[in-house]
Order: C-alpha cells, then structure tokens, then sequence
C-alpha cells in the first residue's frame, strides 16, 4: 500500500519506548507512546464523570422498561446488548474495507489515522465493531468505547474521544405483520421494500429523537441528510440547544453489500445504525469549555459532578494563556498532523491550541514558509516562560530531525 503521507523518518532517539516509532523508515507504526499510555484508561468508566453520566443515561433508554414507550413502535423479541470493552486495535478491514471505506479515502491515510501495524489501526469510529457483532448474530446492539483519530489541537479536538454505536437488524417478513396489525398499511396490497425502509428510517428517527429528548430535555430537531460510505440514506440529527444547533449524530439504513458481507441476506433484512460522539455532547451539557478536561485527574473537575445529574461545570480556574510563535520552510510533502504529533509528545496536555496563522511562498526561491501559533495553557497552574522555551526548543529540534522542518 502507498502511504503518502509519513515523513516520521526516525523517532527512535526519543528513547521514550523502545519498540515506538521504529527505527524502520518502512514502518508504518505511528501510535506515540502518549496514546499507548492511554489505552485502556476507560474514563467512561470512572462513576461520576461527565462521560459516565451521559453513558448511563444511554445505556438506560435502551436497557430500562421505563422507557419503552420511547423506544420504538416496532415489537422487539431481542433486547439490546451492550458491549463496551472491545479492545481498540482492529483490523484496517474492521475498521474501513468492511464498511465500504475505500483507499481513496483521506481517513485511510496515516496522516489521520494511528496504525499499529500494516494491518491494524487504533479505530477511528465505533462503527468498526458492527460487521463483527452482527456476524455473532446479534439483532439489536450498542457499543461503546474510545476512538482514535489524529486530529487538529484545540479546545474542542483531542485525539481520543469516545462513541456510541447502535445498530437494530429487521426482518422483512416481521416487519410487513407488524404494518399490517398496526395498521400503517392495509393488507389489500403488498408492501413494497421501499415502503418497509421507510417504515425503518421512521423507527430509526422516532427513537434518536426520544433518546435525545431523555439526554437534553425539550429540544428542537433538525435532520439533515448526509453521507457515511456504509449507510444509505444517511442522515444527522441536530438539536437545538442553548441557542446554538448542535450535530449530535449520523446514522441511516446499513448498506445492503455490508448485511450480506456479514452474513445476512439483504432480501429478508434491513437495519439502522446510528453513532454519537460523547465528548460533543458532554461538553455542551455540563458546559466544559476544554475538552482537556475529561482527562484531568484533579478532584477540582470530578467532584462537581454526580452519577445521573446534569450540572453546570463551575471553572476552578482560568489560568493565563501563553503564545508562541514557531516559523518553518516546509516541504512540499508536509503534513501538519505529524506537527502536531510531536507538539503533543512534547508538551503533553498543556498545548490548547495551534492554528497555522501565516503561509508565505517566495516567489524567487518558491520555497514556503509556515507560522504556527501554539497556545500553552495548564488547567491546574501558571506556566512560567522558562518551562514553556524549554518545550519550544524540543519542538523546533524534533521537527527539524523527524519531519525536515528547517527553521526560519
Ligand atoms: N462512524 C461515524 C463517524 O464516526 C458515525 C456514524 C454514522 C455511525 C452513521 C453509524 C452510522 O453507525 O450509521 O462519524
């Protein structure tokens, strides 16, 4: 497989694991030990976090009699199973081919995606378990867990978050008795397959709208259609929500290629999937400005929360930003996700935010230069100058031997 976009030569001066970034410049392996160190933190787990409260909350409107009037319309013999330990490394085919994501496309890529090997990625959606949970046989499953993506660094992007992933299989033949004992359809004509997915996608909507209702309150809703490479139709629910509309979701009917890839004939069956981002919603209900947040382990964000109740968090404190400017020449083949990688091996979580704020081309050497704007801010204390030059100078060496950079 090309990879086009690794120009990590070597990072095995680092000395910071000894099998990491090998020193292979073949290797396709880009998981920095900062991520390793975090897998398998299960901070959805810990009681009384924001992201376990929001969990709980899901796990009951699909698991609690309370709210089956809620749930759907349509007679469920199969319960929902929950699975929330699946580990996060999955194979490239889980994680992509299975579900229809092709080579051409930019997730694929190293520049976006954590491999641990040529074969194996840290997932990036939840999605990934679907074929493999309904290939089991399941009917009507959730999971949850930690996704992986490299990403841009700021208040509201971290490169593990969490998601939730539903997925009901139907069987046409159930479906038509319950349209016609219900009496949307009239059992004079046949039910055309079209006609079931639409009675589906209502299900599918009826149910994302209640969950919604049972996590927010009252909130107006706005779908929208979109488009995932394993569902169509494919649609995202937004909702309005402190005077903003808010994306909380995408979901839509699975393809038919992935029922019969796992195993299902397409001519009895159709199925909803949908997938929700934790941290999205939790920072807007608990109202946590930094994302950095739900990883800090300072009992002054924990203990402002309890199991089942939604509160306002209250900032222990704001410490003061502070900003720093690096310029680089870079090369054509420059990726700015690898910058960051090293910016957050350097820095940990101290780095809030990094913007491009300047692209030059001279137009006689044709060389390019870029300016980034780091912003350094510790959630627990100020940051004095000298601490923040010493990670400036580890970024400016690592990025000149690992990535090329040449500093201007
Ligand atoms: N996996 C998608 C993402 O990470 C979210 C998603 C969309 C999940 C549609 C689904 C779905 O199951 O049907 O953006």
């Amino acid at each position: 497989m090309k990879i086009k976009c690794l120009h990590i030569k070597s990072f095995s001066f680092l000395k910071l694991n000894k099998y990491y970034f090998s020193s292979s410049i073949s290797s396709i392996r880009n998981i920095p030990p900062r991520i390793e160190e975090k897998i398998g933190e299960s901070i959805y787990k810990i009681p009384n976090h924001p992201l376990n409260i929001i969990r709980n909350k899901i796990f009951d409107f699909f698991e609690n009699e309370k709210f089956s009037s809620m749930r759907s319309k349509i007679p469920n013999e199969n319960k929902f199973i929950i699975k929330d330990d699946f580990h996060p490394i999955v194979t490239k085919k889980e994680n992509f081919y299975d579900l229809l994501v092709t080579d051409d496309n930019e997730t694929i890529s190293p520049k976006n995606t954590y491999y641990h090997d040529d074969n194996h990625v840290l997932r990036t959606h939840m999605t990934a378990h679907d074929v493999q949970m309904i290939r089991s046989g399941l009917k009507s499953f959730i999971t949850l867990g930690d996704v992986y993506r490299r990403d841009s660094i700021d208040s509201t992007h971290y490169p593990i978050f969490h998601q939730i992933d539903g997925v009901r299989i139907f069987n046409y033949e159930n479906l038509k008795e319950h349209a016609y004992s219900t009496g949307i359809h009239n059992s004079n004509s046949e039910l055309s397959e079209s006609t079931l997915n639409e009675i589906v996608r209502d299900d599918l909507k009826f149910i994302l709208e209640n969950l919604n209702q049972h996590i927010f309150g009252e909130v107006k809703f706005r779908w929208v259609e979109a488009y995932f490479p394993f569902t169509e139709p494919s649609y995202e629910l937004e909702i309005f929500f402190n005077g903003d509309w808010l994306e909380v979701l995408g979901c839509g009917l699975l393809r038919t290629r992935i029922l019969d890839n796992s195993g299902l004939d397409p001519k009895k069956h159709v199925a909803w999937a949908f997938g929700i981002g934790l941290e999205r919603l939790a920072m807007k209900l608990f109202d946590v400005k930094d994302i950095r947040l739900f990883w800090t382990k300072d009992q002054r964000f924990l203990s402002q929360f309890s199991d089942g109740k939604i509160k306002k968090f209250k900032p222990y404190s704001k410490f003061p930003p502070c900003y720093k400017d690096i310029t680089f020449f870079v090369p054509e083949t420059f990726c700015e996700n690898d910058l960051l990688e090293i910016i957050r091996n350097v820095t940990g979580d101290l780095v809030e935010d990094v913007k491009c704020i300047d692209t030059f081309t001279n137009p006689n050497t044709n060389k390019t230069s870029k300016c980034f704007r780091i912003l350094y801010r510790h959630m627990d204390k100020t940051l004095t100058n000298e601490e923040i030059n010493i990670f400036q100078v580890k970024i400016r060496e690592m990025s000149e031997k690992i990535l090329n950079l040449e500093l201007r």
